[in-house]
């Protein structure tokens, strides 16, 4: 099903901290990540780090970096800290039992509905079904489970909402329609999809596209989805189908003229550039911007920008090509508009923007430019007028990305190893001593331990605090740690001290899962399928 260049690096044993290997992300392969950094690099994942400071009293898996990339999740901070409506969703293929790693993305949503969020958690039966071949009884057994953990943990169905694929016509429908803006080269490119992919495989893909719009379907709101980084090609084609099914796109022009984002950036430069050609400053003319240009040259320009001429400018090819736009507009004024370009849009849509756009404006074929209007009324402005005529009007969905958990035996924790991972249904005894035969990054001997202290950052122990045993108390998860690098502590009452936790941990969620059995009996979904196949 998946190319090998799809697959993830293998576990390395350096911790993944050396060496320039590629790495990609296969939603349906092993949930490794050997490199961090090079989500970054090579996909533009950003940094989470970077914008925890703006996050309204951040979970604790946000300030320990257990959260450590996003895509445009500032769009969702922002709607938390103005009181704004925003959503949260995540979804789980239920092929086994939930484990202490499902827990993380159930804490995730959680925390978002606590903060306000509409919070929306999906059953992927139909991608259970299709892309790892379970039966619809196996289906129902494990559904159930991943609910009653959801609920034991703090979800309140009641102002969320809960629903699997199959039954959820909305989302059916929904994933039709985005499917007319994605082919098969597509998938093909992103998942590694061959002659031999079953059509189904392909339709819960297009399912998972319209589970991540699905919030926005009544109102447009910043969403924010967080998932294991396996799941950013998702992620991205989801962003790219939002975007693709808008009826208008909202660039700034300086002139009548199209241009590409790169040759917009040069007829910027050349318009701020104006007092230095312009006979009249306040009309420079495109002519006198194109022979500006032609001047300055790709250093020049550079220069400019950077203020040494070692910065790149923009490519030769890209300053001729704008400089040719300017020469044929040649008199007409460079003047800064804001352009709202006819994508996908009705011609009564177009109509209708066009009559919605207040201000001096002007009409063209294919697009219309406000000088009155700033990019932000713009926007607001193009997705009000989409709605009015029967589109979506959807923004572009973030999310967040959790580092894996190792697995307790080393290498990945993986559903089909019990021993690598504690599944939330372990009895408390087999979790407690799970974590008592655990792999630790401690020394060979205590005496060494004492001297050189553990390998806190390679231990899966240490993993099991900060990801969950120390829950909220950033300040016991410092004390161990600083111990164990320090020396003071010892791998065997470590572990004893983990083992015991985590067999509380257990009973008490056990407990619970319980207790909110009813709760989710009066859940609205279904719990049994009466599917055939
Ligand atoms: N593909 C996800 C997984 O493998 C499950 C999923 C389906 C999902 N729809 C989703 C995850 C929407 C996030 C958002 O676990
Ligand atoms: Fe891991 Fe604890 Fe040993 Fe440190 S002392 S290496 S945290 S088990």
């Amino acid at each position: 099903m998946t190319g090998d260049r799809d697959r993830l690096e293998e576990p390395r044993t350096d911790g993944g901290t050396a060496g320039a290997d590629e790495v990609a992300l296969d939603p349906w392969g092993s949930s490794t990540v050997s490199d961090y950094r090079k989500l970054f690099e090579e996909f533009g994942i950003e940094s989470f780090e970077a914008l925890l400071d703006e996050v309204p009293h951040p979970h604790y898996l946000m300030r320990r970096g257990v959260i450590f990339g996003h895509r445009e999740y500032r769009d969702v901070v922002e709607a938390m800290q103005d009181d704004d409506p925003f959503a949260v969703l995540s979804g789980f293929m239920p092929t086994g039992d939930p484990h202490i790693g499902h827990k993380l993305v159930f804490d995730e949503i959680i925390w978002h509905q606590e903060r306000g969020g509409d919070a929306y958690a999906l059953i992927a039966d139909l991608e259970a079904h299709s892309a790892r071949g379970l039966s619809w009884d196996e289906i129902d057994e494990h559904a159930e489970n991943y609910l009653l953990s959801l609920l034991a943990l703090g979800f309140d169905p009641e102002a969320g909402t809960l629903y699997r694929q199959s039954t959820n016509r909305a989302v059916q429908d929904l994933a039709f329609e985005l499917g007319s803006e994605a082919n098969y080269s597509e998938l093909q490119a992103i998942y590694g999809f061959d002659g031999e992919t079953d059509v189904s495989h392909m339709q819960s893909v297009v399912t998972q596209m319209a589970d991540i719009c699905y919030p926005q379907l009544e109102t447009p709101k910043p969403t924010v989805i967080p998932v294991g980084p396996d799941q950013d090609p998702h992620v991205r084609l989801a962003r790219d189908l939002a975007s693709r099914m808008r009826f208008f796109g909202v660039t700034t022009a300086y002139a009548s003229f199209e241009a590409t984002a790169a040759e917009l950036e040069v007829v910027r430069a050349a318009y701020h550039a104006r007092e230095t050609y312009a006979e009249e400053p306040t009309t420079p003319r495109c002519i006198e911007a194109a022979e500006w240009l032609a001047e300055t040259g790709v250093e020049g320009l550079a220069a400019l920008e950077g203020g040494t001429e070692d910065t790149a400018g923009p490519e030769q090819r890209t300053l001729e090509s704008a400089i040719s736009r300017l020469e044929n507009a040649g008199m007409e004024p460079l003047r800064p508009r804001t352009r709202f370009l006819n994508r996908r849009a009705t011609a009564e849509a177009f109509e209708g923007l066009i009559e919605a756009v207040e201000g001096e404006k002007r009409v063209f074929d294919e697009h219309v430019d406000a000088f009155d209007l700033d990019r932000v009324a713009a926007e607001d402005l193009a997705r009000e007028v989409e709605l009015e005529y029967g589109g979506y009007g959807f923004r572009l969905p973030s999310s967040i990305y959790h580092r894996f958990m190792t697995g307790l035996t080393g290498g990945k924790m993986s559903s089909s190893i019990p021993a690598s991972h504690i599944s939330l249904l372990d009895d408390p005894a087999v979790g407690y001593d799970k974590v008592k035969s655990a792999t630790t990054g401690g020394r060979e001997t205590a005496e060494k331990q004492r001297e050189l202290g553990g390998k806190a950052d390679e231990c899966p122990v240490y993993e099991l605090y900060a990801y969950l045993l120390a829950g909220d108390d950033d300040e016991f998860a410092k004390l161990v740690y600083d111990e164990c690098v320090g020396g003071e502590r010892l791998c065997g009452d470590c572990k004893e001290q983990a083992a015991q936790l985590m067999r509380e941990f257990l009973a008490d969620h056990q407990e619970k899962r319980e207790e909110v059995a009813e709760l989710l009996e009066a859940a609205d979904i279904d719990l049994e399928s009466d599917r055939r196949g």
